[in-house]
């Protein structure tokens, strides 16, 4: 269904409430996700992005039906990847010739994707296209933000930015706008979303949001790919993401772990507490990594100050739930973090040594060789592990 957004701009997207797991498995939607399609109707009709695959028909279909697909000149492809870019095969089987405007790079993604050579109209940064009445498509090239080929499309006489992924949200929503949906799930999904998929690239993040200020261009209207358009004080997003770039951190610790017969537990909660008493205003979170959403987690390192990791010894290594979240910790090169490791064993045990070594390994200042108990920890383990909280505590 065509929705307006703001002048001649209209939204052509999908809704997929159905979305529980997107990028494979490896990122959750609670709430689902939209692929948002944006028609701008001028004297020419531009198509920017397209939708996912399985609703590559309807799209195509309800742009038939809606506004002719004939009446579109061209279309822009800010990315690449096939949440956006997966209707494009149908669209130009049906309007074979159309110009699609994109990076030097998303010929090469959309070539790799499609295998096929489409009228591909190759742009970089300051390029633009009339549309006329007044409006011009500006191009601004934002390469890893969050894939090579990603590039950013401002409507100048509208003052509207396309800026692809940056600024959205994995959230399903009948409404359309920011000012519209529930705050606290709004900026849940926000954070969510720039933990899970921007933290490797904060410092281009940083970049290009002081290149696009310096600029000075009018923006009224924020239009991402996925989630609510911005229409509200457009610029907050921008304000936040400029927040979470700068290596981001709240009085928060994050304690998380895995455990088998429960003394790894133990020692999670009686540090906490430890914590908690000697810094009162901590917020410090427990999570058995096992038991919690991978993502919700990630989001947790995200805003924690320092992040404590907890196994007990298996094989000579640590419990692979707690080996799958370092993995993920080290491929999103958290910055200005501090950490620590704990847990338990019944002969070997190099769990902790492990642990504190993988959280070097992904860029954390380690606080200590972390705390190691035989066995079950007894009232007396446990009342160290108190202690080691408190005295962790004063150095985070
Ligand atoms: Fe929403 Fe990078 O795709």
């Amino acid at each position: 269904m065509i929705r307006h957004v703001k002048g001649n701009v209209h939204w052509v997207g999908k809704t997929d409430w159905e979305l529980k797991k997107f990028h494979g498995s490896e990122y959750s939607t609670h709430r689902g996700s939209t692929y948002n399609s944006y028609l701008v109707r001028e004297g020419k009709t531009a198509l920017i992005d397209t939708v996912w695959a399985p609703f590559a028909k309807d799209f195509v279909d309800n742009l038939e039906a809606e506004v002719g697909l004939g009446s579109i000149d061209l279309v822009v492809q800010n990315h690449a990847e096939v949440d956006h870019s997966g209707s494009l095969p149908e669209l130009l089987r049906r309007r074979p010739g159309l110009p699609v405007y994109c990076t030097a790079n998303a010929v090469k993604s959309l070539k790799g994707h499609y295998h096929e050579d489409w009228n591909f109209q190759v742009v970089k940064t300051g390029d633009s296209v009339e549309l006329g009445n007044g409006k011009q498509l500006v191009f601004v090239e934002a390469p890893m933000l969050h894939w090579p080929d990603s590039m950013f499309t401002y409507l100048a006489g509208e003052a509207v930015l396309f800026p692809n992924d940056a600024f959205g949200q994995h959230y399903a929503s009948e409404f359309l706008f920011n000012d519209e949906v529930d705050q606290d799930e709004l900026w849940a999904e926000c954070v969510k979303y720039y933990a899970n998929i921007l933290t490797p690239f904060s410092p281009l993040v940083a970049k290009k949001i002081k290149e696009v200020v310096a600029l000075n261009l009018p923006v009224e209207v924020i239009a991402p790919s996925h989630g609510i358009i911005w229409r509200k004080d457009p610029l907050q997003i921008v304000t936040q993401y400029a927040e979470w770039a700068a290596d981001y951190r709240e009085d928060r610790v994050a304690i998380l772990y895995d455990s088998m017969w429960d003394g790894t537990r133990h020692l999670a909660e009686a540090i906490a507490k430890g914590v908690s008493q000697a810094s009162p205003s901590t917020d410090v979170r427990v999570h058995n990594v096992a038991k919690t959403d991978k993502n919700d987690v990630i989001t947790e390192v995200f805003k924690a100050k320092a992040v404590l990791l907890g196994s007990p010894t298996i094989n000579h290594g640590i419990l692979h739930s707690m080996a799958g979240l370092v993995e993920q910790m080290k491929g999103l090169k958290f910055k200005g973090k501090k950490g620590g490791s704990f847990g338990t064993y019944g002969w070997s045990g190099e769990s902790v040594k492990q642990l504190g070594a993988s959280l070097r390994d992904c860029g954390f200042e380690v606080l200590d060789e972390g705390f190691a108990a035989l066995w079950e920890p007894d009232a007396g383990v446990l009342a160290s592990a108190f202690e080691y909280g408190k005295s962790l505590a004063t150095r985070l």
